[in-house]
């Protein structure tokens, strides 16, 4: 919130009101040890520029000071207006509107629009950009003989990566990155086809035919009919499996600078098209520490087998053999308010699927966790995965598709940070600096000598 003070001109007794940060900067007092120089770097948004800290040097040919922060832990890359996290309270909002509430009264394309285009829609915004995304959902034929060159036990992600930068290629259009309408057209087809290819993978690794999409169906609902359609000929979803699905969507839509966004901003910061940009983000997902870690806490529910073995388990944990999967968060250090949520829905699915035997370990396993030192001490919450893959399960997802569909519901999330990156003028390519431990100057030894 910009704070504002009235400033009086002298000359003509004329008042104006005016940022204070202009009038009175806050600013960060550093005295150098090394030459006892005194610097006043100015202070914004609770932040000190790094470019601010190059000016203290100890001598002319001096580069200047720089700050050390491997994996980002302190820094912030950019400035943003998506999505707002309280880690300590426990908050999320996309664009100020509380996750809660768009879990209960929205739908995820309702939220890809806000989170995208920053308000709520009208109601003929809304019923323009579902037709748009609707009629973005068909893939170029050739896509689907690209597909069927994986093999047939190919892991969804690496297909879904592969064929998300392939459709680079299918539109070159898409290059044309500053302008609007040309974002506009490729933002509909992501949203719209990502859902196809995520149903084709997994169609091509049971050796089923693809199913088209139907026009008739919700967003989640035609993702159901995608997968799940045999050989009835309309396909029609369980609403209380839709309902969820959407909500599951929701709630993976954006989670502001995470690794994924970070990618999806550094490589469209070379102005690659947004299509390559997004397999780039998307294999950031894959890794078991980001959207990977929902496939990984089914794999671990299952290892562990039932609920008596849930102790002996917390003990490796707690010895260093193995990570508590779906626990932790570089945030969220008090509750993961999204895991919240699912857990909730997670009871409506069960009504409608019978309940997963693996929810009762895990039940078991937050039951002891939060209550033991080790996680107290480092604050280990459950986050967003570790009750998604249940659901997940019982509505009869494979267990590697899990990421696929955290990608879907993420789409709108990159193409937001994507967005906002390219039209914010403070940014440019991306490109950390490093701090050179390596050898001095030194001369090639032929292979003789060595
Ligand atoms: N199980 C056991 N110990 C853990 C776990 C865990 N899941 N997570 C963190 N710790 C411990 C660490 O060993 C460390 O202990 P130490 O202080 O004794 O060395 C301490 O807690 C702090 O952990 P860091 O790894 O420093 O925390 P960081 O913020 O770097 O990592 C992360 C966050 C990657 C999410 C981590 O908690 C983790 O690996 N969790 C499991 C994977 C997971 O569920 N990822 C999904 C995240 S949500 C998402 O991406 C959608």
């Amino acid at each position: 919130m910009v704070e504002n003070i009235i400033v009086t001109d002298a000359r003509t007794g004329k008042k104006y009101e005016i940022p204070k940060e202009i009038v009175m900067p806050d600013n960060l007092t550093i005295i150098d040890s090394r030459t006892e120089k005194e610097y006043a770097i100015p202070i914004t948004n609770g932040t000190i520029k790094a470019m601010d800290l190059r000016q203290i040097k100890v001598s002319d040919d001096d580069f200047g000071m720089m700050t050390y922060d491997p994996a980002f832990m302190n820094t912030a890359s950019c400035k943003s207006k998506i999505t707002f996290i309280d880690g300590d309270k426990g908050i999320l909002r996309y664009r100020g509107i509380p996750i809660e509430q768009l879990a209960e009264k929205s739908s995820y394309l309702e939220v890809a629009y806000l989170v995208i285009n920053g308000e709520l829609p009208t109601k003929s915004q809304l019923d323009e950009w579902t037709f748009h995304i609707t009629h973005h959902t068909m893939l170029h034929e050739n896509t689907k003989k690209f597909m069927e060159g994986f093999v047939p036990d190919a892991h969804p992600m690496g297909m879904l990566v592969s064929t998300i930068g392939a459709l680079s290629t299918f539109y070159p259009d898409s290059r044309d990155i500053f302008d609007a309408e040309s974002r506009k057209l490729q933002t509909y087809r992501l949203i719209g086809k990502v859902p196809t290819i995520a149903a084709y993978c997994y169609r091509h690794r049971l050796g089923l035919p693809y199913v088209y999409p139907d026009n008739d169906l919700s967003y989640p609902g035609n993702f159901l009919s995608m997968m799940y359609k045999m050989t009835e000929l309309k396909y029609k979803p369980n609403p209380v499996l839709e309902h969820a699905l959407d909500i599951l969507f929701i709630l993976h839509a954006d989670h502001e600078q995470n690794c994924s966004a970070n990618v999806m901003r550094s490589t469209g910061s070379s102005h690659a098209d947004p299509f390559v940009s997004m397999a780039g983000a998307a294999a950031a997902l894959y890794g078991p520490l980001h959207g990977g870690a929902n496939e990984e806490v089914l794999r671990m529910l299952k290892e562990i087998g039932s609920k008596d073995k849930v102790p002996e388990f917390i003990k490796r944990v707690k010895g260093g053999e193995v990570k508590l999967m779906g626990f932790g968060h570089r945030i969220y250090k008090n509750y993961d308010p999204r895991a919240k949520i699912i857990k909730e829905t997670a009871d409506r699915v069960f009504e409608v699927t019978g309940r997963s035997s693996l929810l009762d370990i895990a039940l078991e396993l937050e039951g002891v966790a939060l209550e033991d030192e080790y996680f107290i001490k480092r604050k280990l919450y459950p986050n967003v995965d570790f009750y998604s893959g249940i659901i997940y399960q019982a509505m009869g997802f494979p267990t590697d598709a899990f990421t696929v569909l955290f990608a879907i519901a993420r789409t709108a999330g990159w193409i937001a940070q994507w967005q906002e990156m390219l039209l914010d003028p403070e940014q440019k390519i991306a490109r950390p600096r490093q701090v050179y431990l390596g050898s001095d100057e030194r001369d090639y030894v032929p292979m003789e000598k060595r």
